[in-house]
């Protein structure tokens, strides 16, 4: 465990500059100049079926690995638990998954993890699809070292306590990131008594609040999480309103009158912008150590 922790601060900042990287080369191997001793795998391939045969799977890449199971952590554990046996918010064993199992870049896992199985209580995570692929590519390995060694990967390991960080850390960085939105004082202020439990404390502060914690593009009137649009025709003439509903071609809004308004996109007109209170949360995911945020959940404990 403290093994992997380390290997993944190490990894982070070579992440980092992967990932800008990743979007320029899209969805090519990391390059030749990724170390020899990061992309020594420890396992072949992993499993049979899937392939043709000589056609061999590359490795997968520890960098993208070690990503996606930070990202799993903070958005898929709750459901799916640490373990990927399923969690305490119901989701399925994805060890056992036949999804899982079949996967071979994302093609199966990131459409789901994109919404693809809304309708059967699993929401839309939002990441960007180079994230999506790394979990997948987590979920595969993992599922990968079952099958090589008849064994799943995390038993007989303690479940890691949530209370490891240092408070003092954790409310530099607090003010730092979060005080331009939160106070200690104000809206914060007894969110440990609110919310006793440490590791439903911690998931809620990475998600930004509890029950709908990936928030769909609907979004309830007069929250603070209330997503507006503005949209903006090639006249000039604009309305501004609450986002109901947004894809390629039409975009949806209710109007501070009590109607709403339906409006046909093409390309780039009309302009919309949008704004999700929420994007500042959801981009600060993929920014996160593990130690920022055990860090920050031990200072919010004290928010008593
Ligand atoms: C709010 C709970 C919840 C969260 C958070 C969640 N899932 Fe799920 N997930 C579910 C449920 C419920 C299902 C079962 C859906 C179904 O039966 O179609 C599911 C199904 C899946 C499946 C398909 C399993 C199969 O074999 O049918 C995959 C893969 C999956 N989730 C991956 C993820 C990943 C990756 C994340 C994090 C990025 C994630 N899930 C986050 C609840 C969740
Ligand atoms: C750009 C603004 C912004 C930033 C920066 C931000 N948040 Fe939030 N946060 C929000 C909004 C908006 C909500 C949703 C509040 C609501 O639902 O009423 C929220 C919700 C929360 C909640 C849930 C509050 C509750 O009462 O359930 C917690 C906890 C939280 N944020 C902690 C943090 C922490 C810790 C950081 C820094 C690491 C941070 N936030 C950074 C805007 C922000």
């Amino acid at each position: 465990m403290v093994q992997v922790k380390n290997c993944l601060l190490i990894a982070l900042p070579i992440l980092l500059t992967i990932a800008v990287a990743d979007r320029a080369a899209a969805q090519t191997t990391p390059p030749a100049s990724t170390p020899p001793a990061a992309s020594a795998p420890t396992q072949p391939v992993r499993r049979p079926g899937g392939l043709v045969p000589g056609q061999k799977r590359p490795p997968g890449d520890p960098v993208q690995i070690a990503r996606g199971k930070t990202l799993y952590g903070i958005a898929c554990t709750s459901c799916h638990g640490a373990d990927l046996r399923g969690g305490d918010l119901g989701g399925p064993n994805l060890l056992r998954s036949q999804v899982a199992l079949s996967d071979q870049d994302g093609e199966l896992i990131v459409p789901i993890i994109q919404g693809g199985r809304q309708n059967s209580g699993m929401p839309a995570v939002p990441m960007s699809p180079t994230d999506a692929k790394a979990v997948a590519a987590y979920i595969r390995s993992e599922v990968g070292n079952i099958g090589s060694q008849g064994k799943p990967p995390s038993i007989g390991k303690p479940a890691p306590s949530i209370l490891v960080g240092d408070a003092t850390a954790g409310q530099s960085y607090f003010a730092a990131k979060c005080s331009s939105c939160h106070s200690p004082t104000g809206d914060l202020q007894g969110i440990a008594t609110r919310i006793s439990d440490p590791k439903l404390l911690q998931n809620t502060w990475v998600a930004g609040g509890r029950g709908r914690r990936f928030g769909p593009t609907v979004s309830a009137p007069g929250s603070r999480r209330t997503i507006t649009v503005t949209i903006t025709q090639p006249t000039g003439e604009s309305v501004e309103g609450r986002l109901v509903r947004i894809d390629d071609f039409l975009v949806t809004l209710a109007l501070a009158d009590g109607t709403s308004r339906t409006v046909r996109r093409e390309g780039d007109v009309p302009k919309v912008d949008v704004h999700d209170p929420m994007k500042t949360h959801r981009d600060l995911l993929a920014v996160y150590t593990d130690k920022d945020i055990h860090d920050v959940t031990a200072y919010l404990v004290t928010l008593k």
